[in-house]
C-alpha cells in the first residue's frame, strides 16, 4: 500500500504516526494476558475509521446525533466564550464532522489542527476541511494523543486555543489514563485557553447496550475489524468468522465493554507466535465508560480543570463542558 501524504493544501503536516512494532507489541502483549485484550486505538486503519463514520449514522448510536443537536444549539455561545481568531486544536479529530459548526460560529478563527492516530483518514478529512474552509490555516497531526505531543514545536497559528475533543472519545480510557489524558491537554492551554469536551452520560443498560450492538451489524464489524486488521498487518492467520461481537453494560465500572468472544476453541498465529483461546473466551477490545455529571467534575478536577460551563440535550443523554486551567493544581 502507498503511504498516505498531503496535496499541500494543508499548512503543514506532521507525521509521528507510531511505528508497526508498537502495534505488534500490544497485541502480543494483550493475546498473553489471562483476559488477552488490545487497546481501542488500534481500531482505527483506514478501514476502522471509515466503519466507525458509519456507526455514526446508525439510529442505535445517538452519540453522535446528539452531540451535534447541543452544538448547533451552542455554537453562538461557544463563539462569544472563544472569542475572535480562535484557533481550534481537536485531538482524535476522525472526520472532522463537528468542527464544521464551531468553525462556521467562530468569530474569523485563526487556524485548525487535526490530531488523529488513522493517518490516510485524517490527511483527507483535513484536506477536505482546507477546501471547505478557504482562507483557514488547516495542519494536521497524525500521532498517539497517548504519548508527548510537541504541540509548540509545530507551527500552529498564534491566537486563544480551544482544544476540541468530541465524541466521548475520553471514555474510552481507564480513569487513571483518562486523566492524564486531560492533564495533556491542560499542559496545552495558556491562561485564558479552553479545552471543550464532549462525555456520554449514564443511561439505561438497553439504550447503551443497543448502541454498541446496532442492528445492522456495524459495530460488529468494526471491532471484527481489528482481527482483520492484524492479519493484514501481523501476519496473522486469525480465523475471524470464528469470533463473535458482544457488547455489555458493566455497572459497577459504569462502561460499555466490548468483547470479541471465541465461538470455538481455536489456535492462530501472529508474527510467528502461537495463541489459543476456548470456545466462549473473549479478548477484550473496548471500554466506553459513561460520566454522571458529578463523576465528570471529580475527573477535571483531578485533572487540575475547572468546569466553567456546561450544556446537555434535553434527554440529558450527553453533556458538552467548557474546562479552564484550574488557578491551582
Ligand atoms: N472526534 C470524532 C471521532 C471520534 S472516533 C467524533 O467525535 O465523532 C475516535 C477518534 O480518535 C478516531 O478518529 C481515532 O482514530 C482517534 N484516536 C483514538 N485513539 C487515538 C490515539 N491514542 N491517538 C490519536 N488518535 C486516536
Ligand atoms: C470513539 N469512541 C468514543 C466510540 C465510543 O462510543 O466509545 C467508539 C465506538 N465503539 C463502538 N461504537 C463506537
Amino acid at each position: 500500500m502507498t503511504e498516505p501524504s498531503p496535496k499541500g493544501t494543508l499548512s503543514f503536516f506532521k507525521d509521528l504516526h507510531p511505528p508497526k512494532s508498537r502495534f505488534l507489541d500490544d497485541v502480543l502483549d494483550g493475546l498473553s494476558k489471562p483476559q488477552k485484550s488490545i487497546p481501542p486505538k488500534h481500531f482505527y486503519d483506514a478501514r476502522g475509521s471509515a466503519l466507525f463514520d458509519d456507526i455514526t449514522d446508525t439510529e442505535d448510536y445517538y452519540v453522535t446525533r446528539t452531540e451535534l443537536g447541543i452544538l448547533d444549539a451552542i455554537a453562538g455561545e461557544i463563539a462569544e466564550r472563544a472569542g475572535p481568531g480562535a484557533v481550534v486544536i481537536e485531538p482524535g479529530s476522525g472526520s472532522s464532522v463537528k468542527i464544521d459548526k464551531l468553525l462556521n460560529a467562530l468569530d474569523n478563527p485563526a487556524g485548525y489542527v487535526g490530531l488523529d492516530i488513522s493517518k490516510t483518514h485524517l490527511i483527507a478529512a483535513c484536506e477536505d476541511l482546507a477546501s471547505r474552509f478557504p482562507g483557514l490555516s488547516v495542519g494536521a497531526i497524525c500521532a498517539d494523543f497517548t504519548q508527548p505531543v510537541p504541540l509548540d514545536d509545530y507551527p500552529v497559528p498564534d491566537g486563544k486555543r480551544l482544544v476540541f475533543f468530541p465524541g466521548s472519545t475520553i471514555g474510552n480510557f481507564e480513569p487513571d489514563e483518562a486523566q492524564a489524558l486531560l492533564e495533556t491537554y491542560r499542559s496545552w492551554l495558556r491562561p485564558g485557553d479552553a479545552l471543550l469536551i464532549g462525555a456520554d452520560r449514564v443511561k439505561s443498560a438497553q439504550i447503551l447496550e443497543n448502541a454498541y450492538d446496532d442492528t445492522g451489524g456495524i459495530t460488529a464489524d468494526f471491532n471484527l475489524n481489528l482481527l482483520s486488521r492484524i492479519n493484514r498487518e501481523l501476519d496473522g492467520d486469525i480465523d475471524v468468522e470464528a469470533f463473535a461481537h458482544k457488547a455489555l453494560w458493566n455497572e459497577e465500572k459504569a462502561r460499555v465493554e466490548m468483547h470479541l468472544v471465541a465461538r470455538r476453541s481455536l489456535t492462530f498465529s501472529v508474527d510467528g507466535r502461537r495463541f489459543s483461546m476456548e470456545a466462549g473466551e473473549s479478548l477484550h477490545t473496548e471500554n466506553s465508560h459513561k460520566f454522571t455529571i458529578d463523576r465528570f467534575h471529580a475527573l477535571a478536577k483531578a485533572a487540575g480543570l475547572s468546569v466553567s460551563a456546561q450544556w446537555s440535550d434535553d434527554r440529558e443523554y450527553f453533556t458538552l463542558y467548557w474546562l479552564e486551567r484550574a488557578e491551582t493544581v
